[in-house]
C-alpha cells in the first residue's frame, strides 16, 4: 500500500503537488489521470524518489521513504520499477544486454542473468529479438524489452508514465494484456499515468484525478465514469445534448443489468412513451456499462410514475436538465 499524506513539492512559486493525500492499495492497477501539467509526473516519480518532496509523508508499506538509508534504501529502490512513454533503451547495446542491466548492476552471476533475461523475454513475448538492437524493434516491441527490463529484480511495484502514449491502439491493448497478465502473475502494484481514457478504462480498477498540482477527486474508474463525474467530463470532453422541454431522467445501467430491457418494458409496464435522447455504452475491463437519458412529457403525474418505478426497480437514475 503507497499512502501520501499532506505531499507538497513546489518549482519556485509554481505548486506542482499541492497537499495530496492518497492511498494507493496493494496488487492493484490504479491510475493517475488530468490535464497537461496536472503534476501527474511529479507524483509518480516521488514514489521511486526521482522527485523529492518538500513536505509530507509518504509511505510504501507503512514505512516512510523519506527515512530510508544504505541498504534499506537500496532494497527499496529494487522495489519500485519504472517505464516511460519512449521506453528509454540503450541504442547501442543489444536486446539480450538492455535486459540484462540491472541485473549485471547489481552483482548477479552470468548463468543467472542468462536464465532470468531469458525467462523475461519469454514472458513478454520477445525471445526471438534478444541479439537485436532497439532500432529493429517496432514501438511495442520496445515496450516490451522496457517492461522486462523493469521487471528483472522483481519489483512490488511497477510505475508506468504514459507507457503506452506512443502506439498504436492494437499494440496499446496488447501491453495493456500484458501488463494485467503480470499484475497476476507477480502480485505487483501498477501505477499508471494517462492522458489516454480507454486505457484508464481497460485496466485501472481504481483513478485519482490530478488538477492544477491538487488531487479533485478519487474513485473506482467504473464508478466515476457512469455517474458522469465533473472532473472526470472536463478530461473526456464529452457532453450530453439534451432536450430543454420535457423532463430528462438518465439511467445508469450498472454491472449487473446491462444487459436488460429495462426501458421497453417500463414502457410497456407504464403504458407512457419515451424519447431515448442520449445514450452510451462502454467496456470497463470485462464489463459493459452504460447510461441512457430519456426523456417524457412535462408532466407530473408521468414523472411521478416513472421515478417511482425506477425506484421499485432498484435503478440508479438523476434527473437532469429540463425541468426538476
Ligand atoms: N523540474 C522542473 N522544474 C520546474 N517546473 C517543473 C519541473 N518539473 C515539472 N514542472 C512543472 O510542474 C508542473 C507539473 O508537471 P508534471 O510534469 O508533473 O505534469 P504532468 O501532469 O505530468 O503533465 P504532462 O501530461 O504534460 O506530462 C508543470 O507546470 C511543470 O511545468
Ligand atoms: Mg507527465
Amino acid at each position: 500500500m503507497i499512502e501520501f499524506k499532506n505531499v507538497c513539492k513546489q518549482y519556485s512559486n509554481l505548486k506542482a503537488l499541492d497537499k495530496i493525500n492518497l492511498t494507493i492499495p496493494s496488487s492493484s492497477i490504479f491510475g493517475i489521470v488530468g490535464k497537461s501539467g496536472a503534476g501527474k509526473s511529479t507524483l509518480l516519480r516521488t514514489i521511486n524518489q526521482l522527485e523529492l518532496i518538500d513536505s509530507g509523508t509518504i509511505l510504501v508499506d507503512g514505512v516512510d521513504i523519506a527515512t530510508l538509508k544504505g541498504k534499506s534504501l537500496r532494497i527499496f529502490r529494487k522495489k519500485v520499477a519504472m517505464i516511460f512513454q519512449h521506453f528509454s533503451l540503450m541504442q547501442t547495446k543489444t536486446i539480450y544486454k538492455n535486459i540484462a542491466l540491472p541485473l549485471e548492476c547489481s552483482g548477479y552471476k552470468k548463468s543467472d542473468i542468462k536464465e532470468k533475461v531469458e525467462e523475461l523475454a519469454a514472458l513478454v513475448g520477445i525471445k526471438d529479438k534478444l541479439h537485436e538492437k532497439p532500432r529493429n524493434l517496432s514501438g511495442g516491441q520496445c515496450q516490451r524489452v522496457a517492461i522486462a527490463r523493469a521487471l528483472t529484480l522483481n519489483p512490488k511495484i511497477l510505475l508506468c508514465d504514459e507507457a503506452t502514449s506512443a502506439l498504436d491502439p492494437k499494440t496499446t491493448h496488447d501491453i495493456l494484456s500484458l501488463l494485467k497478465r503480470i499484475k497476476k502473475q507477480y502480485d505487483i502494484t501498477i501505477i499508471m499515468v494517462t492522458h489516454q481514457m480507454e486505457v484508464i478504462k481497460e485496466v485501472c480498477d481504481e483513478i485519482a484525478i490530478l488538477k492544477d498540482g491538487e488531487l479533485v477527486e478519487v474513485g473506482k474508474t467504473d464508478q466515476l465514469f457512469i455517474s458522469n463525474n465533473t472532473s472526470l467530463k472536463e478530461l473526456t470532453n464529452e457532453d450530453e445534448i439534451i432536450p430543454t422541454k420535457g423532463i430528462n431522467i438518465k439511467i445508469y445501467f450498472p454491472k449487473e443489468s446491462s444487459n436488460n430491457a429495462l426501458i421497453t418494458k417500463m414502457a410497456r409496464d407504464l403504458n407512457i412513451d419515451f424519447s431515448i435522447v442520449w445514450g452510451k455504452l462502454e467496456r470497463f475491463k470485462e464489463d459493459t456499462l452504460g447510461s441512457l437519458i430519456i426523456n417524457i412529457d412535462d408532466t407530473e403525474i408521468k414523472k411521478e410514475k416513472v421515478i417511482k418505478y425506477l425506484q421499485k426497480e432498484q435503478v440508479l437514475f438523476d434527473i437532469i436538465g429540463g425541468e426538476k
